[in-house]
């Protein structure tokens, strides 16, 4: 992928004019993004998934102006029939369990990949939707099989319904309505508002976006440090702890002293200040696996040097020092770096390149094997 070479995905745009123009600021219709697409995933396969444990679903019944919603996992056979209109069933995170949905998501790499979230599948008979809403992060709507009405605006007034499970605006004003057919694609910045039903049978596909808020950042990375901390003060001779011999004579003074106070802000401040460690905090934060996704461990480790094609569940970045894979981070400089790196971008490696990495890298990218984040 060229950054500025006309894409059919884009409506002939380069991913930076995309970037530039449309890319969390407004809305671009694509008609024929991926010409012929037909789904990846069959109904039947599709609907049986809503019984495993390791995928997210959601099922969503209207009835009029009411609406119920159901969390999965639950039996194929408790969903309303297919011949019952207005009813949808949400699977999130569908490229983590079939190959050709995690590379259709690939397609989207425009985007870097610590943004690039999942791919949800929807399957709705006639009628069915989620009703009008917005979203907090950007995404890409491309319709599959069948056909949707999405009407779409810019919401001033974002109240939500009372009353109902579901996120649902109360007074929504499209400003724009189309009708999606097979290989169509809507792309909507976030806070768009939106309401997409289905025109008989449909599945959509939406590519998500990770949206980190700054207060769950700050969370993450002070756990995080927090940790370290505590790991350094048992690596070191013990606890520094307050001292106070300058303390004058206190007379029932409930006061919190000043000195106090400051070793408090400097015990703070000392466990930020190591940048590298927030970096790493944040790399192995971006890629920790989702609740749902474990890995076998393979019992027998391959035989090295071999190829490696990353398991579709991998998550791999790097910053300018690490390498971080699966929610661990390791330091990597060189030619170990550059090889690593190449991995993260391709997600293959030739059998060539791993035998370049040094003895230490190589170790280290066998355990990575052996658990299973590669095959
Ligand atoms: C759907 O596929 O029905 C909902 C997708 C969305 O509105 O984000
Ligand atoms: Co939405």
């Amino acid at each position: 992928m060229q950054k500025n070479t006309p894409l059919t995905l884009l409506a002939g745009l380069s991913p930076a004019q995309f970037m530039k123009r449309h890319w969390q600021k407004k809305p671009l219709l694509i008609r024929q993004a991926i010409a012929g697409f037909a789904p990846l995933v069959d109904r039947s396969t599709l609907l049986a998934m809503v019984e495993s444990e390791e995928v997210e679903s959601r099922c969503i019944v209207r009835k009029g102006a009411a609406w119920t919603l159901r969390k999965g996992p639950f039996s194929r056979r408790s969903l309303p029939s297919l011949k019952t209109p207005d009813w949808t069933v949400l699977l999130q995170g569908v490229d983590l369990h079939n190959d050709a949905v995690h590379a259709l998501l690939q397609q989207f790499r425009f985007v870097p990949d610590a943004r690039l979230d999942d791919l949800m599948i929807s399957y709705a008979t006639d009628g069915g939707g989620v009703g009008p809403h917005f979203d907090s992060y950007d995404v890409f709507l491309l319709q599959a099989h069948g056909q949707r009405r999405w009407r779409i605006g810019r919401q001033k007034t974002p109240e939500l319904q009372a009353d109902v499970p579901l996120k649902i605006l109360k007074n929504f004003q499209p400003e724009a309505e189309y009708l999606l057919n097979p290989g169509d694609m809507l792309y909507l910045p976030p806070g768009y508002a939106h309401d997409g039903t289905a025109v008989g049978e449909c599945m959509t596909y939406s590519v998500g976006f990770k949206v980190p808020s700054r207060a769950e950042l700050a969370r993450q990375l002070l756990l995080g440090l927090a940790d370290e901390a505590g790991q350094n003060e048992l690596k070191s001779q013990g606890a520094m702890l307050y001292q106070d011999a300058q303390q004058e004579a206190a007379l029932r003074d409930a006061q919190i002293p000043l000195a106090l106070q400051n070793f408090a802000f400097d015990a703070v401040k000392r466990a930020m200040k190591e940048p590298q460690l927030l970096n790493c905090l944040l790399g192995e934060y971006l890629t920790e696996p989702k609740p749902q996704v474990w890995f076998d461990a393979r019992p027998s480790p391959p035989t090295w040097p071999c190829a490696i094609v990353l398991d579709r569940r991998t998550k791999m970045l790097h910053d300018a020092k690490h390498i971080f894979v699966n929610g661990e981070s390791f330091k990597a400089t060189g030619r170990d770096a550059k090889i690593l790196r190449l991995l993260a971008k391709d997600r293959r490696l030739s059998a060539h390149l791993a035998c370049q990495l040094s003895p230490e890298a190589a170790a280290l990218v066998q355990d990575w094997g052996s658990e299973g984040w590669w095959a």
